[in-house]
């Protein structure tokens, strides 16, 4: 019985945000506003989402995508969720288009800093924004998971690998492959694992600049192993997209080592059952998607709740993260984010068999 992670808050709040109909909203600089500046009932209604990209993570499309529309929808509003697809031109136009339109509130994912321009544009039509899963520096809110804990489950798993195979982390030659700089999370999780290995004395044998380019991850890592003569005890990869990547080198020199990862994606899954990757750090979207939208209909009401911590100045809502290995991937099956149907194909089906995943 698939259960379903979207708490019941989000429904009760679809009842009082109809019945209370458009009041004020924002942050006290006005509420919803069309292109006219006039404040509409049915732009009140419109949660504007912008979604960064398709490659850097089959997370937006196939995972934030649909639990946003539930939980936006649940709550009232008609959700205007569109793609970027990876190009900051796109996503300035999207933006305008969608403030034309009209927007309630604003559910940004930021690209290479696009979000920061849309923030300004949007504030000055007195509509609020909610940075979405990524920081952006003066939104209302931000709303992601506990991205330094990723780091540090990822560091673990790093750690626990090396221990597994009897490898020394003070001489151990690890390489780090973080995600794009430009995005805030990918410091918090680069700072979070390095917490953990530099603890356990590990250091890095070469580390890229960072990128969520998967095809240029792999070119990267391809030129760590060269660098390296092929001598690598284990690398840490912020995210399943780019550990893809790496684990097709190491296939190509018949090499495994520790190997983490995050977004729990189908491929992260099957690269874990195969024995190819460590581990992934799960993030429920609905959980993210579920805080996100009781914090819009907040706002739209003109309320401005309370948040547990901020970043830099930004009241932040953090979920926590799961770690996930092969012996708890039915854990993101059971709660609906991944299909054993999907998971358990060719070779990964006797692995499946193995670790209960159905
Ligand atoms: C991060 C996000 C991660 C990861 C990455 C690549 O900001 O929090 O889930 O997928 O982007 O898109």
């Amino acid at each position: 019985m698939k259960k379903s992670i979207l708490g019941v808050a989000t429904v009760v709040a679809a009842s009082t945000l109809l019945l209370a109909g458009c009041s004020n909203g924002g942050s006290g600089s006005g509420s919803s506003a069309n292109s006219s500046g006039g404040t509409t009932n049915a732009a009140a209604k419109r949660a504007c989402v912008i979604l960064p990209d398709t490659e850097s993570s089959p997370r937006w499309e196939s995972g934030d995508r649909p639990a946003l529309e539930k939980s936006l929808t649940a709550g009232g509003f008609t959700a205007d969720i569109q793609n970027a697809h990876n190009s900051t031109t796109q996503y300035a136009t999207i933006a305008s288009a969608q403030l034309s339109k009209g927007c309630g509130v604003m559910l940004l994912v930021d690209l290479n800093g696009a979000g920061a321009q849309v923030l300004t544009k949007a504030k000055s039509q007195g509509v609020p924004v909610i940075a979405y899963d990524r920081p952006i520096a003066g939104a209302d809110y931000y709303v992601s998971f506990d991205n330094t804990k990723v780091g540090e489950l990822e560091g673990q798993l790093i750690v626990d690998g090396l221990k597994a195979e009897k490898k020394d982390p003070k001489t151990a030659k690890v390489v780090y492959m973080g995600g794009d700089p430009t995005d805030g999370n990918a410091k918090f999780f680069h700072d979070g694992a390095v917490s953990v290995m530099s603890k356990a004395g590990i250091k890095p044998a070469f580390e890229p600049k960072g990128t969520w380019d998967a095809t240029k991850s792999g070119t990267e890592f391809a030129q760590a192993y060269t660098a390296l003569h092929g001598n690598i005890d284990a690398v840490w990869v912020a995210n399943d997209a780019n550990a893809a990547a790496v684990i097709n080198v190491l296939n190509k020199y018949n090499k495994t080592v520790p190997v983490s990862g995050q977004d729990a994606s189908i491929p992260g899954l099957q690269n874990i059952l195969l024995g190819k990757q460590t581990g992934t750090v799960y993030k429920p979207y609905q959980l993210e998607a579920d805080q996100a939208s009781k914090l819009a209909i907040a706002l739209l009401k003109g309320q401005k709740p309370s948040a547990p911590s901020s970043v830099n100045g930004v009241p932040f809502f953090a979920e926590t993260p799961i770690l996930v290995k092969a012996d708890n991937v039915e854990k993101v099956v059971q709660d609906g984010n991944a299909t054993a149907s999907a998971i358990c194909t060719g070779a990964v089906a006797k692995a499946c068999a193995k670790y209960g995943v159905k």
